[in-house]
């Protein structure tokens, strides 16, 4: 179990496409991710993707099942490690909502995503996850999901002047507040 060090933007292995997992329920896969888990929870993170810590497969967790303090109204996220997601649009409606990330430490913006979603994928056992989600859960998981395809938050800033450093967008909020 370590805590594992997070890629920063400009680190190339965030721009690959990651690998699909092919074996389930291995030490390998289980022990990376008890490190991932470890890592989200030291650096106060909603969400991490494994590209993150520069493992090339195609593996997220997010969700503390708790309300996280920054975004106090929304619904706890189940925890949850969801393994060759794939995502569907289920609403032409977007959400407009700001968005950190532990690989672009101190920055946030504005981002465009899709209001409802459905994921569907596997956790670490190879049982079948397929669920809808809307609002702050629907966004961790586009977050997340982007960066196994080398998509970083700032590629998909609409409006450069919703993009900043946190300590000045946000003065009273605590400098570790990424996801
Ligand atoms: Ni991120």
């Amino acid at each position: 179990m370590t805590v594992r060090q997070i890629l920063k933007m400009g680190d190339e292995r965030l721009l690959r496409q990651a690998q699909p997992v092919l074996a389930f329920n291995t030490p390998e896969l289980l022990a990376g991710i008890v490190d991932m888990k470890e890592t989200m929870i030291a650096a106060n993170g909603a969400g991490l993707a494994a590209p993150q810590i520069g493992w090339d497969v195609q593996l997220v967790i997010f969700g503390t099942g708790e309300v996280i303090p920054r975004y106090p109204d929304a619904a706890p996220i189940p925890p949850t490690v969801l393994i060759n997601p794939t995502i569907t649009v289920m609403s032409d409606d977007l959400q407009n909502d700001w968005e950190g990330c532990l690989s672009v430490p101190g920055l946030r913006a504005i981002v465009p995503r899709a209001m409802k979603i459905r994921y569907t994928g596997f956790d670490e056992m190879g049982n079948p996850i397929d669920r809808v989600a809307d609002g702050f859960h629907a966004k961790v998981v586009q977050h997340e999901c982007d960066h196994l395809v080398g998509i970083l938050y700032p590629m998909r800033v609409k409006d450069f002047s919703k993009f900043g450093y946190n300590s000045v967008l946000f003065p009273g909020l605590a400098p570790e507040s990424d996801d």
